[in-house]
């Protein structure tokens, strides 16, 4: 029986894959250049549909996107982040703790939108497919939605930045999240003057990219022997986009 049209459409053209690419290369961490424009309802609503649409274990679906706008919210919780920077700053050696304390690590304020994407762990009872012997799936699915929705959003021109520098306690108490429910991905939207072409950190020297063919070991961990892998470990250290 000859294959339905539709089923065989399976490939993406040159032109979509490209486009794919284009995605994950220029996606960014996006601390500085904001701007003040609103976020239209359609495209943030795309964004946060592209979220939804990530894989979950059991297709548990454990994520909430909590919205925030209101500056007296955005005040409280760049308050907590300010208190735990200060904190991080005092754990690096001095000559390192003086580039730290130059980073822009957030954009809490500056950006339209504040969304934290949290993780229910009990969205699903007690046995969740998938999740019998590695509690921590759940977590890893809402991470999941967390990149879809920073990659849908550079589709979008929207610049995301994650923040992470905040006692969690605190950030749970300040937006009442109940017990069960743990805040995956504290991030700052928005349009933004420019994408940087690196991550922030590179152009600041704190850490360079690693090469992937030397994060590449065969059949056991830390085995780097090659032998018929050669083509693969060649392509990947030329670069080829
Ligand atoms: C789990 C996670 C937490 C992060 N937390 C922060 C943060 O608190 N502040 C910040 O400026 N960037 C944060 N980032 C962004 C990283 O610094 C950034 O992804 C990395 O430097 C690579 O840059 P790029 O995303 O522009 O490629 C975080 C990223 C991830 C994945």
């Amino acid at each position: 029986m000859e294959t339905p049209a539709h089923q065989s459409d399976h490939y993406f053209t040159d032109e979509e894959r490209a486009a794919v690419y284009k995605c994950i290369y220029s996606r960014r961490d996006v601390r500085g250049q904001f701007k003040p424009d609103p976020v239209p309802d359609e495209v943030l609503a795309r964004i946060i549909k592209a979220a939804h649409h990530a894989p979950s274990v059991g297709f548990m679906q454990p994520w909430n996107f909590l919205l925030i706008q209101s500056p007296h919210t955005k005040k409280k919780i760049h308050d907590i982040f300010l208190r735990a920077n200060e904190q991080a700053a005092d754990m690096f050696e001095p000559e390192q703790s003086a580039i730290y304390q130059k980073l822009k690590l957030e954009g809490i304020i500056e950006s339209p939108i504040n969304l934290v994407i949290t993780c229910d762990r009990d969205r699903a009872g007690p046995v969740v497919l998938g999740r019998t012997h590695d509690k921590s799936m759940d977590l890893f699915s809402s991470v999941c939605a967390v990149q879809n929705l920073w990659l849908a959003a550079r589709a979008e021109g929207v610049g995301v930045g994650w923040v992470s520098i905040f006692n969690k306690k605190e950030l749970k108490q300040a937006l009442k999240l109940p017990k069960s429910v743990t805040p995956v991905a504290y991030l700052c939207i928005g349009y933004v003057e420019h994408f940087y072409t690196e991550p922030e950190l590179k152009s600041a020297g704190w850490r360079e990219r690693l090469p992937v063919e030397d994060l590449l070991c065969f059949d056991e961990w830390g085995n780097m022997n090659r032998d018929g892998n050669e083509g693969l470990y060649k392509a990947l250290s030329e670069n080829i986009d």
